[in-house]
């Protein structure tokens, strides 16, 4: 069981973990636009995918902590009502991990810029949009049990 001194402290390390992974997808958005928008140039199909393991490895961590980390369970221990929340949550990181994954499977693969435009992009789009909303929805979880605000940028 954690203390809520500790959980505090887990908020405000989230806030900056969900900051750093929100602008990494940024990043890793803009280096699969040069390649949609380089065709025939500089090949950066490597750089993208070296860009989405990384982006893997963060998350992996990231997710781990979340689950390990005690605090959703304190979140939930003490407001009940946050207990399907947290478990939609949980669940949707081996959504989100699968997804990384077919994402990073089909660029290995991808032999042209049409492949990672046709197939890519917009399971890229996709995948981002979910793990946004599933970063949202998670500080909701957070905000609403230790009344902290957890807003990007704060
Ligand atoms: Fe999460
Ligand atoms: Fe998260």
């Amino acid at each position: 069981m954690r203390s809520l001194e500790e959980c505090h402290a887990y908020v405000a390390h989230m806030n900056v973990e969900h900051r750093e992974i929100h602008d990494k997808v940024g990043r890793v958005r803009e280096t699969l636009e040069e390649c949609l928008n380089n065709p025939g140039g500089n090949d950066r199909t490597a750089e993208f995918a070296a860009e989405l393991e990384d982006l893997r490895g963060r998350l992996e961590h990231h997710f781990q902590e979340e689950e390990l980390g005690g605090c959703l369970e304190e979140a939930v221990s003490h407001n009940p009502h946050l207990a399907n929340a947290a478990r939609t949550t949980v669940a949707e990181h081996g959504m989100l991990a699968a997804m990384l994954t077919q994402i990073i499977v089909n660029t290995s693969v991808a032999k042209a810029n049409a492949e990672l435009t046709e197939t890519v992009a917009p399971e890229f789009d996709r995948f981002a949009r979910f793990l946004a909303n599933h970063e949202e929805a998670e500080n909701r979880i957070l905000q609403d049990a230790f009344g902290c605000s957890i807003e990007p940028g704060e």
